[in-house]
This record gives C-alpha cells, sequence and structure tokens, in this order.
C-alpha cells in the first residue's frame, strides 16, 4: 500500500526542516552540560569511545525505527502505532508504549524547563558583569543561591515553561519551522564562536587529550552511563523523533536522514567538549566537577581568563537556545496526540499541557530547597518505602523523575519502538519507509533495528536495574 497519508497538524516544507527539527530535539543540555561533566566525571577518551559505539549501534537504530514508524502513521506516536499494530493485524496495546513515552517526556519537560531556566539566570548574570573576577567559593555561592530560593527558580521555570508553549501552540509550521529555521543556524554559529575563542586558550591541545585521550582501564565503569547518555541525547524512546518523522515529506530517504541528526548530535557533543575543556583548563580547574561544571566552575572560568565575559554570555545563550528547541520536542508529542482525541484546538491544548508540566515541574523547584528532605524510593533498615521525609538514603524529587525516565522508561520506550518497527510492521512498509540504496544497505539497517538495538538495550536495562 503506498503512503499517501498526511498528518492534520502539517508538514514540514522539506527534509532538511525535519534534520534541523530533529536535530534541534537532540542537541540541547544532554550535549552542552551533560556530555562534558560526564565525560571529566568518567575520565575522558574511554567514555568519549563508548558513548560513539552506543550512538552508533543502538542510538541511530531506534531513530531510524521511530521515524519510520512516525512516517508511516502520520499520526501522533500514540494513535500511529495503533492504526499501524491493526493494519498489520498485531495487538493495539502496542501503542501503549508511545503512551509511555508521551507521559515520559512530560515528565522530562517538568525538570528540563527547571534546569534550562537556571541558564536564563546565568544569561542575566554573565550580561551584568556579576561573574567578573569570580573565586571558586563566590562561583558556588551564587549557584547555591539560585537553586536555594524557589521564588526565583520558579520564576525562571515559568518563563521557560511559557516560551516552550508559545511554540508549540502556534504549529508546526508557523511555530516549529519558523523558529527551528531561526534557532539551529544560531545554535551552530555560536557554538563556532565559543570553540574559536578555546582555540585561542593556549589550552586547546590539553582539553583534545582529554577528550581523547583512551584509556582502557576506565572503560568498564562508563559503559552503562555512557548508554543511558545516547539515549537521552538523541531524544529517543519518547516519540519525539517519531512524532516529528510524522511531518516528514514521503519522497525524503529516512536512512541518510537519521544518519546526518545523529552525526550532527554527536559533532556537537564533541565540538562542546573541545570548546569547554580549554576554557576550564585555562583557568586552572578540573574538569571532573561533575554537574556543577556549567554552572559552578565554567563561570569561575569565564570570570577569569580575557573576553570571558562575552563569551560567558554566548555559551549560556548557546545553552538557552539548545534547551528551548529540545523541549518544543518533549511537548508536541502530547499536544498532537490530545488535538486528534479532542478536537481541541491546539492552542487550548498546549495551555494544559505546559501547565500540568509547570505543576509537576514544581517538585523540582522545591526539590533543591524546601523540599529537599523530601525522599523518595528509599531502602532503609525497614526495608523499602516509597516516600519518606527526612530519610538518609532515597532520591529527591528531581533525582526520581530524572531516573525514572532516563534509566526506565526511555530505554523501555525504546526497546518496543525497535521491536515494532522490526517485527510487527511488514517487510514491505519496511522497504518502502527505508528506500535503502542497495540490499546491503536494506539488510544492514534490518538487522540493527530488530537484533543489535534491542539486544543492546535489554543487556543494559538489566545490569542497570540489577545493581
Ligand atoms: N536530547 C535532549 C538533550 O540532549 O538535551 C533531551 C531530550 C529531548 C530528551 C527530547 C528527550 C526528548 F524527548
Amino acid at each position: 500500500m503506498a503512503n499517501d497519508k498526511v498528518s492534520i497538524h502539517g508538514a514540514w516544507a522539506s527534509r532538511w526542516v525535519f534534520i534541523l527539527a530533529a536535530t534541534g530535539s537532540a542537541v540541547g543540555l544532554g550535549n552542552i552540560w551533560k556530555f562534558p561533566y560526564m565525560t571529566g566525571v568518567y575520565g575522558g577518551g574511554a567514555f568519549v569511545v563508548m558513548y560513539l559505539i552506543c550512538i552508533a549501534l543502538v542510538g541511530v537504530p531506534i531513530m531510524l525505527a521511530e521515524t519510520l514508524i512516525g512516517r508511516r502513521g502520520r499520526q501522533s506516536p500514540v494513535n500511529a502505532m495503533k492504526s499501524l499494530a491493526i493494519e498489520a493485524g498485531a495487538s493495539r496495546h502496542w501503542s501503549l508504549a508511545a503512551l509511555m513515552g508521551m507521559v515520559a517526556a512530560l515528565l522530562i519537560l517538568s525538570f528540563y524547563s527547571v534546569v534550562a531556566g537556571w541558564s536564563l539566570e546565568y544569561i542575566l548574570g554573565m550580561g551584568s558583569g556579576r561573574f567578573e573576577g569570580i573565586s571558586g567559593e563566590g562561583a558556588g555561592a551564587a549557584f547555591g543561591g539560585l537553586t536555594g530560593d524557589p521564588w526565583r527558580l520558579t520564576l525562571w521555570h515559568t518563563l521557560f515553561m511559557f516560551l516552550t508553549a508559545l511554540v508549540i501552540a502556534r504549529g508546526v509550521v508557523a511555530g516549529l519551522e519558523r523558529s527551528l529555521r531561526i534557532m539551529m543556524p544560531l545554535l551552530f554559529v555560536l557554538l563556532l564562536v565559543l570553540l574559536g575563542y578555546s582555540l585561542t586558550t593556549g589550552y586547546f591541545r590539553q582539553g583534545f587529550d582529554f577528550l581523547f585521550h583512551f584509556d582502557p582501564s576506565k572503560v568498564q565503569g562508563g559503559i552503562l552511563a555512557a548508554m543511558g547518555h545516547a539515549f537521552f541525547t538523541l531524544s529517543v524512546g519518547v516519540g519525539s523523533i517519531m512524532v516529528y518523522g510524522a511531518y516528514m515529506p514521503k519522497n525524503a530517504s529516512i536512512g541518510g536522514t537519521v544518519m546526518a541528526v545523529g552525526l550532527l548530535d554527536t559533532l556537537v557533543a564533541l565540538t562542546a567538549g573541545l570548546a569547554l575543556f580549554p576554557i576550564v583548563f585555562a583557568a586552572g580547574l578540573e574538569p571532573g566537577a561533575g554537574p556543577g561544571l556549567m554552572f559552578v566552575t565554567l563561570p569561575i572560568a569565564f570570570g577569569n581568563i580575557a573576553f570571558g565575559q562575552v563569551m560567558g554570555l554566548v555559551f549560556f545563550i548557546l545553552v538557552a537556545v539548545a534547551a528551548w528547541s529540545s523541549s518544543i520536542s518533549m511537548l508536541e508529542p502530547a499536544v498532537a496526540y490530545f488535538v486528534e482525541r479532542s478536537g481541541r484546538s491546539r492552542a487550548q491544548v498546549t495551555a494544559v499541557l505546559a501547565l500540568l508540566c509547570w505543576v509537576v515541574g514544581m517538585g523540582t523547584v522545591l526539590s533543591f530547597n524546601v523540599g529537599a528532605e523530601a525522599k523518595f524510593f528509599v531502602f532503609g533498615e525497614e526495608g523499602f518505602r516509597l516516600f519518606q521525609w527526612g530519610a538518609e538514603g532515597g532520591k529527591t524529587f528531581f533525582d526520581s523523575i530524572d531516573y525514572l525516565t532516563s534509566r526506565i522508561l526511555l530505554p523501555l520506550g525504546g526497546l518496543a519502538f525497535a521491536l515494532f518497527a522490526g517485527w510487527v510492521l511488514s517487510r514491505e512498509a519496511l522497504r518502502e519507509e527505508l528506500a535503502a540504496k542497495s540490499p546491503l544497505l536494506f539488510n544492514l539497517a534490518l538487522w540493527l533495528i530488530r537484533v543489535v538495538a534491542p539486544i543492546g538495550v535489554l543487556v543494559v536495562f538489566v545490569a542497570e536495574l540489577s545493581k
């Protein structure tokens, strides 16, 4: 059956816009904040190698699976999977995977908006010269002051959520496509400016060696982290890429397009690392600072090198734009679904869902200050407790949502999407959607989707849970 369906939500003007959109979704806090600090924590080159392998063998194949399900189904992920399952004579319950992904994306958005909000505060801080000549203590206190103040966190969280909703409410073409056409080139220019600057610090070589020096003894510790990060950074396992696939023109080749997105995402992560580590070294700091790297170490670095304030401003604008183009992709699957289901206007549906995410996000806001003692998933002396105030162990609200999504929901979603594309859809459907140039390429893609990616996810998932 030829695939002539179109989505009721609109369509990208060309496959380039799909690349822009999917890259916009993939490139975000994961690349600029998480990747450099994880590389720092897991010892540099060994982590980078593992990450690249996971991207190639698991991340990109799942992205391929999502894109082709989306384009074939031409609806929100839930309805796309439902109708394709019925068409293939399989259980309509496959759509539960997309439903779970949709919820996961909304949960991610709830905390992503809070962290992205921090970058808004830092834009202001860099712009006003507050970090000029700042000491380590001063930078730590500034970050602690921000996270300790629920009102300020709420303000930025609200603003960021509003910006996200604004783009989504305007629709696929007038909102998403139009903003992405501005955001993405801006993002690449900012990144190149930063890279150019780090080349002049005199520490480029040291940063480069840190990122690419391979120490085999460090490989083991980072494997699980690398796999989890591959999911997060490519935005796979939640349906974001699937919904963007639904807006993709029908004649565009999926294989090459998805490869381009995977490559661009990797390139941005590596470039961000190459741009940031020399700046960290130039300020005489250590790269293994953990999650604080971006909000504590970098302000010190920017505050104490030549032209650091301007570069710091450029950097935090980059972070905010990258986070914005990602956050919209977390909201779109649910908005598309409820528009299809309720027949209400996109603006109404967006407002309700954004408000919902905002409320859940308040849990994250409070988990850094007045609610820091609220602990979930506590394994204590009296056994397991879902919630306990002031418990020793356990996770804060923010940590719980992060853990639940990245470690559990994304891998499960990714697994289900790969199995669905590989084993439920017919070979003809796959052949038509992939439109591979040679049988060899087609078989390779099929093998990656059917076997390699699912096994990869399962191995890591089981190892992770049994830790
Ligand atoms: N890929 C984004 C990043 O690296 O920051 C995060 C993300 C976006 C996760 C969209 C999930 C998602 F649906």
